[in-house]
C-alpha cells in the first residue's frame, strides 16, 4: 500500500520505492504534524520526532506558554497568526479585517487513482498508477474547509501535493494567500539549488547555503518568468550530481509563484511553495470552492542526478499528455532568424525548397504573417493573414509546402494587443489597464485580458479559423511582455486582486481548447524564448522554446539548468547561423548540431544563404537525430562535466531506459595547449555488461567506463564538439 492509516499512532504513512512521508495527528489539539520526509522506512510510528512530550513545547501542559509550541511545531500546513511566526501556508480575511487562523483535523479519505484539478494543469495516474490521500480540515476561525491533498506515485518516487478551501460559511472570505507546499525539516545546514536568469539567459543553476531567516525564488511578472523559476530543491552539503540526500520541489503552474526556504529559531527549515500573495487576493464567497495548483516533490539519497530522473520519468509518464510526447517530433526549419520580418510567400517556399532537399521536414512560419505586421511595433490582435506578404492566401502556401513532402507551422501570439491594431481600435478597454492611467509599453505591445470569456472566445475564434483553413501541423504560442498596470474596469474592487490567476486560468482554458480541437497539432510553448518554460505549459505541449539565445556554448548552461527538471525531448532547440545573433560567437556547424541534439533539434537560419559546407552538414545531422532521437527522448540522463565549473569541457549522457546504449555528448569549450587527452567517467551504464566505443572500437565493462573512464582527445581548436556511443555487445 501506497497509503496507509494507522488509528493507534494517528498517523499516515505515504510510501514510494525508496521515499516514505508521514504525517500524524495530534490527539487532544487535532493539529495536523509534519513527522518525516526522507528514505523509506518500515517503521509505523515516528510520532516522538512531533516533541509533544517536550517542555517547554508541550501543547496541553504549558498554556501560559502556547506560543513556543506554535512557533516550533512541523505544521503540515502552517496557518498565520496565533503564534508561528515562520512563513505560514494560508491566510485568510474575514470580512470583518480578522486574519489569524488555526487547522484542526476532521477527516480523511484515501483512493486509488488520483482526480484532475479543476481548470488547472497537473500530473495525472490511474489505480495502478498511483493512490491519494485527502485530509479534510478546518480553519477555525473561519470555518472554511481546507482539504490537503497527497497523490503518491509510488514507481517514480514522486508525491504530489495541493490544496482546496471551500466556504460552506454562508460568508465571503478574502483569500490573502494559499500555498500548495508546506515542508517543515527537522534540520539545518542545507543548501538550496534553484534556478535563474534573464532574456537569452534562462534558468542557470544557483546553488547556495540556506541561512537564518527568508530566502528563495520568487516572480511577480505574471508568468513563470526569464528572471526566476518555480522550482527549489534542497540538499545537503555534501550532495553532488552521485550522492546526498536531495529534495526537489517543483510547482505545476505558469503565473506568479514564491518557493522559499526559511531556517528558524530551533534549527529547523521550512520550506514552502505556492502562488505569490503579492497581486493575490480571491474572494472566497460562499459556496465557492478555490483550488490551489500542484507542487511535485522528489526525495533522492543518491544525488541530483537521481533527482533530475525522477521528475523526468514523472513528466514523461505522467504530465505531458500529446500524442507527440514519444514520438520523433519532426525536424523543423523556422524562419524567424532567417528573415525576422522581412519574408513573402517566394521566401518561405525557397527556403521550404531547400529544407526538404536536405531532409527537413517541417517549415514553420514565425511572426510577421498577420495585419499588417511589419515589424514589431504594431498589429497583435488582428489574426487575419496579410496577403501582401502571403499571397493567394494561407491555404496556397501550406499546400505548396505540403506538396515539397513538408507539414506547416505557424507562430502566434493570442495573449498580446498592440496599440497600433485594429483590435485595440475597436476595443481599447480589452488591454490590462488601469483606468484613465498610461500602461506600461513593453516591446511597444499590451497585455490582452484573458480572464475574461469574451475576449478568450473572440481571440480563440480567430486562432480556430486559421488553423481549420489549411494544413497546419504545429503551432508555436508565444508571449512576449509580463504583466503590469493590473486593472480591469470589468472586475470590482473586492475582485481586483484576482487578475493575475484568472489571466493564468484563461490561459490554460484557451490552450484546454486548442489541444482539444486540433489533437494532432503539435503545440510549442514559447516566451519570449524560455520565460514560460514551466511544467504547467507541459501540461498542453509536448514542447517549449527553451531560449531565443540558440548559441551553441551558451545553450550548454541553458539546457543545463533545464534539465534539472524537465526531460530533453520538451527543449526546443535549433541549429542557427553564425555569427551568432545574440552573441556573435562563431562555433562549427557540427557543435551546433550536436547540443541541438540534446533537445527537439531543428534549424532556425535561412538555408539558402548559409555556406555549402555548412550546408553540406545538415543531413548528416539530421541522420544522427534520426539515429538518437528516441534514446534521446526516452533514456536516463546523466550531468557530466560542466563548463560552468570546469571552464574548458563539458559533458552529458543519455542511457537507454534498459541499459543497451549511451550517448555521451562533449564540447571542448576551450583548446588548452600542450594539453594531453582528458579522462571522462561514464554513468548509468550497466556494471558487468560490455559496451563498443562505436566510433573507434574499445571495447570495455561498464565498470571500467564508470570508474575508469575514458579518454577524450584534445580536439583543435576551440568549441569543438563529439558524441561518443557505447552499444552493449
Ligand atoms: C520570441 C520568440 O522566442 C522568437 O523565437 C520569435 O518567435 C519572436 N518572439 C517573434 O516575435
Amino acid at each position: 500500500m501506497a497509503i496507509t492509516y494507522f488509528d493507534d499512532s494517528k498517523s499516515f504513512k505515504l510510501d514510494t520505492v525508496n521515499t516514505t512521508y508521514m504525517i500524524a495527528i495530534v490527539d487532544e489539539e487535532k493539529f495536523i504534524g509534519h513527522v518525516y520526509y526522507g528514505k523509506r522506512v518500515s517503521d509505523q510510528n515516528l510520532n516522538y520526532l512531533l516533541r509533544t512530550e517536550e517542555p517547554p513545547f508541550v501543547p496541553s501542559k504549558n498554556n501560559r506558554d502556547r506560543s513556543s509550541f506554535y512557533d516550533s511545531f512541523p505544521m503540515e500546513y502552517a496557518t498565520h497568526g496565533i503564534g508561528d511566526y515562520r512563513e505560514s501556508a494560508m491566510k485568510l480575511r474575514t470580512e470583518q479585517g480578522y486574519s489569524a487562523g488555526k487547522l484542526s483535523y476532521v477527516t480523511h479519505t484515501i483512493t486509488n487513482g488520483k482526480e484532475k484539478l479543476q481548470g488547472l494543469p497537473a500530473t495525472f495516474g490511474d489505480e495502478e498508477d498511483c493512490m491519494s490521500l485527502s485530509i479534510i480540515c478546518e480553519e477555525e476561525f473561519t470555518g472554511i474547509q481546507v482539504i490537503l491533498h497527497y497523490s503518491v506515485f509510488e514507481k517514480e518516487d514522486v508525491i504530489t501535493r495541493d490544496v482546496q478551501l471551500v466556504n460552506k460559511t454562508g460568508k465571503p472570505v478574502f483569500v490573502e494567500k494559499v500555498f500548495s507546499c508546506c515542508l517543515d525539516f527537522d534540520g539545518k545546514y542545507y543548501d538550496m539549488i534553484t534556478l535563474h536568469g534573464s532574456w537569452a539567459r534562462e534558468r542557470h543553476i544557483q546553488r547556495r547555503a540556506v541561512g537564518l531567516g527568508k530566502q528563495g525564488v520568487a516572480s511577480i511578472r505574471g508568468e513563470s518568468s526569464h528572471q526566476d523559476h518555480p522550482f527549489l530543491a534542497l540538499c545537503s552539503k555534501e550532495a553532488t550530481e552521485d550522492f546526498g540526500e536531495v529534495y526537489g520541489l517543483n510547482f505545476v503552474y505558469s503565473g506568479n509563484f514564491l518557493a522559499q526556504a526559511e531556517e528558524s529559531q530551533f534549527g529547523m527549515t521550512r520550506v514552502v511553495m505556492g502562488i505569490h500573495p503579492e497581486e493575490f487576493r480571491w474572494l472566497l464567497k460562499d459556496g465557492d470552492l478555490f483550488q490551489a495548483p500542484e507542487v511535485v516533490m522528489t526525495y533522492s539519497c543518491k544525488g541530483i542526478g537521481q533527482m533530475t530522473r525522477n521528475f523526468h520519468n514523472m513528466y514523461r509518464r505522467h504530465l505531458i499528455r500529446s500524442k507527440y510526447k514519444n514520438m520523433e517530433r519532426p525536424i523543423l526549419i523556422n524562419n524567424w532568424e532567417a528573415t525576422y520580418f522581412n519574408f513573402d510567400k517566394q521566401k518561405l517556399i525557397d527556403i521550404a525548397k531547400e529544407a526538404s532537399k536536405l531532409g527537413i521536414e517541417m517549415l514553420v512560419m514565425d511572426d510577421g504573417w498577420f495585419g499588417n505586421r511589419y515589424d514589431d511595433n504594431r498589429a497583435l490582435g488582428d489574426w487575419f493573414v496579410n496577403e501582401e506578404k502571403i499571397e493567394g492566401g494561407l491555404k496556397s502556401l501550406v499546400d505548396e509546402v505540403n506538396a515539397l513532402g513538408m507539414k506547416f507551422g505557424i507562430w502566434f501570439e493570442p495573449e498580446m494587443i498592440s496599440p497600433e491594431s485594429q483590435l485595440y481600435k475597436e476595443h481599447p478597454d480589452w488591454a490590462i489597464q488601469i483606468e484613465g492611467k498610461p500602461i506600461t509599453l513593453s516591446r511597444n505591445q499590451y497585455v490582452l485580458d484573458i480572464s475574461r470569456q469574451e475576449i478568450r472566445d473572440y481571440i480563440y475564434g480567430l486562432v480556430k479559423n486559421i488553423l481549420s483553413s489549411a494544413n497546419i501541423a504545429y503551432v508555436k504560442w508565444d508571449m512576449n511582455r509580463q504583466l503590469t498596470n493590473l486593472g480591469s474596469k470589468f472586475m470590482n474592487c473586492e475582485q481586483m486582486g484576482e487578475i493575475s490567476h484568472r489571466y493564468v486560468l484563461g490561459v490554460y482554458e484557451m490552450m484546454e481548447r486548442l489541444t482539444k480541437d486540433f489533437p494532432d497539432l503539435l503545440l510549442e510553448n514559447c516566451s519570449g524564448g524560455g520565460a514560460r518554460f514551466d511544467a504547467g505549459m507541459l501540461y498542453y505541449s509536448p514542447q517549449i522554446w527553451c531560449s531565443d539565445n540558440t548559441d551553441a556554448i551558451e545553450r550548454l548552461e541553458i539546457q543545463r539548468g533545464t534539465s534539472m527538471v524537465y526531460p530533453l525531448s520538451t527543449m526546443g532547440a535549433h541549429v542557427s547561423d553564425c555569427p551568432n545573433h545574440t552573441t556573435g560567437r562563431v562555433t562549427p556547424f557540427m557543435t551546433r548540431g550536436h547540443v541541438a541534439l540534446a533537445g527537439t533539434f531543428g534549424y532556425e537560419l535561412d538555408v539558402t544563404k548559409i555556406s555549402e559546407e555548412d550546408k553540406a552538414c545538415i543531413p548528416e545531422q539530421i541522420a544522427l537525430y534520426h539515429k538518437y532521437a528516441k534514446l534521446i527522448q526516452s533514456g536516463d540522463y546523466y550531468r557530466i562535466a560542466n563548463v560552468a565549473e570546469e571552464r574548458y569541457y563539458d559533458c552529458y549522457e543519455v542511457v537507454a531506459a534498459d541499459k543497451s546504449e549511451a550517448l555521451i555528448t562533449y564540447v571542448q569549450v576551450m583548446n588548452v595547449a600542450n594539453s594531453h587527452s582528458r579522462r571522462i567517467r561514464i554513468k548509468g551504464l550497466e556494471q558487468d555488461a560490455l559496451y563498443e566505443w562505436e566510433e573507434n572500437g574499445l571495447v570495455q565493462t561498464g565498470a571500467a567506463y564508470e570508474n575508469a573512464g575514458i579518454l577524450i582527445p584534445s580536439l583543435w581548436g576551440d568549441y569543438q564538439s563529439i558524441l561518443i556511443h557505447l552499444i552493449r555487445k
